[in-house]
């Protein structure tokens, strides 16, 4: 029998604390060097540090909306639930808009919707309680998808991610990350390569650091090193997470997943995307219809904060992709594994 996860070793940080006052925000830009928090008093502000990517990853900033809406009925005065709704749609709308490919954000609004709907006069409670369920349900789904992954994965196999999927990324423990732990703790992994993922480096800046907290070693490379990698041998998974899987299976994640999934496939590679249920994404049909955001090309222009292109040259700063179906081999949520996913798999797991 399999020895249980010491949950306590693995997996110390946390994205968001709510006060119950306040949403702290740990500003993932200043990470790995400055531990800091943006106090966020108003649903504004979350809307802002989910924007400016203080708090990123799918799940995360799913979270942080809904504590967001819990901060916008601050100034509501409402008899249910219903009334309450009508006032705090301007604010929900605007933390909806904050980023637009992660389908987490359009679901963890609509939860809080529907349970608002269905309140009466307790209806500030049940906000609150809404997104503590929220906060944690993501962080049960992530220690089933952590098992499930990891009992894929061969004893003393190399394993490359791809961005942050880690305990900053979501309620704890991680999605692609969340894998990555339990298949280390279960020495079934015996490498593991994380590239850097320019422009932003959440590679390089938070994926790193973030296992070196769990005392887990890992080799950082730089994105363009991968087909490489895989020519060598060392890497047996590519494990990624997800911002939105459509309803065929086509699959929204950080700039260059879709890159890897082709040289995986080339080199024999398998390639595994883990994420919530709150990820699938029924009602959009394919990859073709997702909307990729695009940031600003000045992202591109530094290193460091130091320009390191000339002036008055232009720059094209898309930071998702999208990964065909036909490219995974297994989808890991937490109601279980799809091997190769398609539309009719999706269709039986996840339809309505
Ligand atoms: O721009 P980011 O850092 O929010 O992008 C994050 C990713 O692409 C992650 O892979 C995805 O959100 C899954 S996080 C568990």
């Amino acid at each position: 029998m399999q020895t249980p996860l010491d949950y306590a070793r693995y997996d110390r940080i946390r994205p968001l604390r709510w006060t119950g006052d306040v949403l702290e925000v740990l500003d993932q830009r200043g990470l790995p060097f400055a531990v800091e928090h943006v106090a966020c008093r108003g649903s504004d502000e979350v809307a802002e540090a989910i924007h400016d990517l203080a708090v990123r990853g799918a799940p995360a900033i799913g979270i942080a909306a809904a504590w967001g809406t819990v901060l916008a009925a601050r100034g509501v005065s409402a008899a249910d639930g219903g009334q309450a709704l009508a006032h705090l749609r301007p604010a929900m709308e605007r933390l909806n808009a904050a980023r637009p490919t992660a389908v987490n954000l359009a679901w963890a609004l609509e939860r809080m919707r529907r349970r608002l709907r269905v309140s009466g006069a307790d209806w500030r409670d049940a906000l609150q309680d809404e997104a503590a369920r929220i906060e944690a349900e993501d962080l049960a789904a992530n220690r089933r998808m952590g098992e499930l992954g990891a009992a894929m994965i061969a004893p003393g196999s190399g394993v490359l991610t791809h961005c942050n999927t880690g305990s900053l990324a979501t309620g704890g423990f991680g999605t692609a990350l969340g894998v990555i732990r339990a298949g280390v703790a279960q020495a079934r992994i015996a490498r593991v390569f994380a590239g850097e993922t320019r422009p932003w480096l959440q590679g390089a800046r938070l994926t790193v650091w973030e296992l070196q907290q769990d005392g887990i070693a890992a080799t950082l490379i730089a994105d363009a090193v991968a087909a490489h990698l895989m020519k060598t041998g060392q890497v047996q998974w590519v494990i990624v997470g997800a911002d939105r899987i459509c309803a065929n299976g086509d699959t929204a994640n950080k700039i260059g997943t879709y890159a890897l999934a082709i040289a995986a496939r080339y080199h024999g590679i398998r390639f595994m995307v883990v994420a919530p249920s709150s990820t699938v994404d029924m009602a959009t049909a394919d990859g073709d219809a997702v909307r990729i955001e695009e940031r600003d090309p000045g992202e591109l222009m530094k290193l460091g904060g130091v320009r390191t292109v000339a002036d008055g040259i232009q720059a094209w700063n898309p930071v998702f992709d999208v990964t065909p179906a036909e490219l995974i081999d297994a989808l890991v949520t937490e109601r279980g594994v799809i091997e190769r996913p398609d539309r009719a798999a999706l269709e039986y797991a996840f339809g309505s």
